[in-house]
């Protein structure tokens, strides 16, 4: 489904991300961890083409993304839609306009000058927003809501795109434990529930584990491990932090574990 050969990624003399190559043979809720500086960011913009390679190919269902141009390279962009950490809405803009963004790279110039959107992509995007259980801010500005429900409606502007893929780069780092293990629930459904694959880059082990089918290790550039989250021991872990041996968990901890999972009943509520 997706392959990653040789992938290279140079600024200077220092390469960012070097010689990685990685299979995926079907969508899987995929963590990348790794120290600051390991190369996971590059990795992922790479991969929706905000960063070209300086070596290597990237395929998706066969197509070589790497050489995709003008429309193709926009609507491979449109198939791979971005969370960030900081969320990235249009703060004044209310929550449903923001979802609705995520139609931009199908809509006119035109039509997005005027704020023009068929009624039909208003329905989906307050659908959307209802799933996630936000839809009681849908005509709040942005910028009123906690950063937990800002982050949601960031899912819920990728989710309007449609993507086959949803790239987060540390889409928890900036949340209290309680809305980091929402967001985190939020992106494990959009992959049990539509089959969406979700890469996300993550700065926390236990998150990765808790929440991952397959746990990518960055370390300085390269992939130092790559396996199942049973196979993520603390041995290993040392190994992809670089940390020595007073390397502690706690260090690369959000403490999502020490809190109970919501039932949907509590999330709706809290919403
Ligand atoms: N635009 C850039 N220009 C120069 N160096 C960069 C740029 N982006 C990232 N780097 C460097 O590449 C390395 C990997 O960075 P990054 O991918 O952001 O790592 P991570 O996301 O794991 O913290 C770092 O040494 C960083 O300084
Ligand atoms: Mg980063």
């Amino acid at each position: 489904m997706l392959t990653i050969q040789n992938l290279t990624k140079a600024f200077g003399a220092n390469k960012a991300v070097d010689n990685v190559s990685l299979h995926f043979d079907r969508p899987m809720m995929i963590g990348v961890i790794g120290a600051s500086g390991a190369g996971k960011s590059t990795l992922l913009r790479m991969l929706n083409r905000l960063e070209t390679e300086t070596s290597g190919t990237i395929t998706f269902e066969g197509r070589e993304i790497s050489a995709l141009k003008g429309g193709d390279k926009r609507r491979w962009q449109a198939d791979c839609a971005m969370i960030f950490q900081q969320f990235n809405l249009v703060p004044r803009m209310d929550v449903v306009s923001n979802v609705l963004h995520g139609t931009l790279n199908r809509r006119s110039t035109i039509a997005t000058m005027f704020n023009l959107y068929p009624q039909a992509d208003i329905h989906r995007a307050i659908d959307i927003l209802d799933r996630l259980g936000i839809a009681a801010h849908a005509a709040k500005r942005a910028e009123a809501l906690s950063g937990g429900q800002q982050q949601r409606v960031a899912i819920a502007r990728a989710v309007m795109q449609n993507p086959k893929i949803v790239l987060a780069d540390e889409p928890i780092a900036s949340l209290d434990p309680m809305n980091a293990q929402i967001v985190m629930d939020d992106l494990r459904r959009i992959h049990d529930e539509d089959g969406r694959m979700v890469i996300a880059n993550l700065h926390t082990l236990d998150t990765a584990r808790r929440y991952c089918d397959r746990v990518i290790g960055m370390r300085a550039g390269r992939v130092v491990f790559d396996g199942t989250p049973a196979q993520l021991t603390t041995g290993v872990a040392r190994d992809i932090y670089g940390a020595d041996a007073s390397f502690s968990e706690a260090a690369t901890s959000t403490s999502i574990d020490t809190l109970d999972r919501p039932t949907q009943a509590k999330r709706a509520e809290r919403a």
